[in-house]
Formats: C-alpha cells, sequence, structure tokens
C-alpha cells in the first residue's frame, strides 16, 4: 500500500491526541502499519529543549513533519497530534509529504478551556504561562481542512468514523 499522513490540527483539548489514538487502534487492528507523533512525547525527545516562541513552534513542526514525511516514504500511515497553529508551516509539511489528510480538530475555546485536560488554560489565564495557543498565542483556522471534525457536537465515535469513512472513499485505505 501507498503511506500517507494524517495531520490532525486544533486547539489544546479540542481531542487530537484522542481521535489519533482511536484512529490507529482501528488501523492497526485492521493490518495497517501505522505510527503516531504525538506533540507532547515529540517535545520530550525529537524536539527536546524548543520552546513556544513562533520560531521554535515552527521548528517543532518541520521535525514531525520530516518524520512523518520518512513514515509516509515507507509505505506507512503516520498520524501527528500536535496544535500546529501556524498555517503557513501546515502546508509546508503538506507540500512535504504529499499524501497528506489535514483534518481540522474544530472545537469552540471556551469548550476547550471547560475540558482543559492538562490544567494548562487555568495557567494561561491566570498569566502563569505566557504564549499559549488560544488565549495569548494564535490559532490560525485551516481554509481548506480535508476533514473538519466538530467535537463540541460529534461523539468521539462519530469524529473517528468520519475520518475512516474520508481515508476508505478516497482511496486512503486501498491495498
Ligand atoms: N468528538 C470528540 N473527539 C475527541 N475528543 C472528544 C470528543 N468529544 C469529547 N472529547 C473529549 O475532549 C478531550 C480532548 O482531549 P485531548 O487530550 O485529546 O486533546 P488534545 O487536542 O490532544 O489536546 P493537547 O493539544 O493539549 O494535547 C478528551 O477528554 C475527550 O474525551
Ligand atoms: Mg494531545
Amino acid at each position: 500500500m501507498r503511506g500517507f499522513t494524517v495531520w490532525f490540527t486544533g486547539l489544546p483539548s479540542s481531542g487530537k491526541s484522542t481521535l489519533a489514538r482511536l484512529i490507529e487502534k482501528r488501523l492497526t487492528d485492521n493490518g495497517f502499519h501505522t505510527e503516531v507523533l504525538d506533540g507532547d512525547e515529540v517535545r520530550l525527545r525529537l524536539s527536546k529543549g524548543l520552546g513556544y516562541s513562533k520560531e521554535d513552534r515552527d521548528e517543532n513542526i518541520r521535525r514531525i513533519s520530516y518524520v512523518a514525511s520518512i513514515i509516509t516514504r515507507c509505505g506507512a500511515i503516520a498520524i501527528t497530534c500536535a496544535i500546529s497553529p501556524y498555517r503557513n508551516i501546515r502546508e509546508e509539511a503538506r507540500k512535504e509529504i504529499g499524501r497528506f489528510v489535514e483534518v481540522y480538530v474544530k472545537c469552540p475555546v471556551e469548550e476547550c478551556i471547560k475540558r482543559d485536560i492538562k490544567g494548562l488554560y487555568k495557567k494561561a489565564l491566570s498569566g502563569e504561562i505566557p504564549n499559549f495557543t488560544g488565549i495569548s498565542d494564535p490559532y490560525e483556522e485551516p481554509l481548506k481542512a480535508d476533514i473538519v471534525v466538530e467535537t463540541n457536537n460529534e461523539t468521539i465515535e462519530e469524529s473517528s468514523n468520519k475520518i475512516l469513512s474520508y481515508l476508505t472513499k478516497f482511496g486512503y485505505l486501498a491495498e
């Protein structure tokens, strides 16, 4: 099979990691070779030492894109889940990777603040963390994402089914 990358983008707590892990399980159960590059883990290893300035965020995404392009070239499926807030770097990743499915994990910031999975919105709102995406740093919405999931209106099942249906419909899962 030909490899490809599923690139999740969205605000903190929007649902990227949750969906990535579920899609990974569904694909692996069906015999597909799949690797998840999760922003949290990447920042501990591949991007250790990088911060949250625009330059460092761009560098982090370039590194993820590079690894995803290698996985894709090897005929496997790369799933990335990093906030990836800047549109131009996501477009760079699309160009580098080629077979690239951008999934916009859309959720109003108010709902993300309620979820606050890691307690970081609380810290950002109190000023303890600077440059926090959605609060004190921009998030540039995709203008033409391949798939949009609205996680405040959809169950996790519905959102993941939407993604898998797209991959099937457009031939990504063909042998
Ligand atoms: N349709 C949905 N899809 C995904 N997550 C959902 C959905 N509906 C509700 N949720 C909930 O939203 C939360 C999303 O948390 P998750 O850690 O996946 O966010 P994230 O985008 O990876 O955040 P971060 O950028 O901080 O890593 C989970 O608690 C999940 O159960
Ligand atoms: Mg996550």
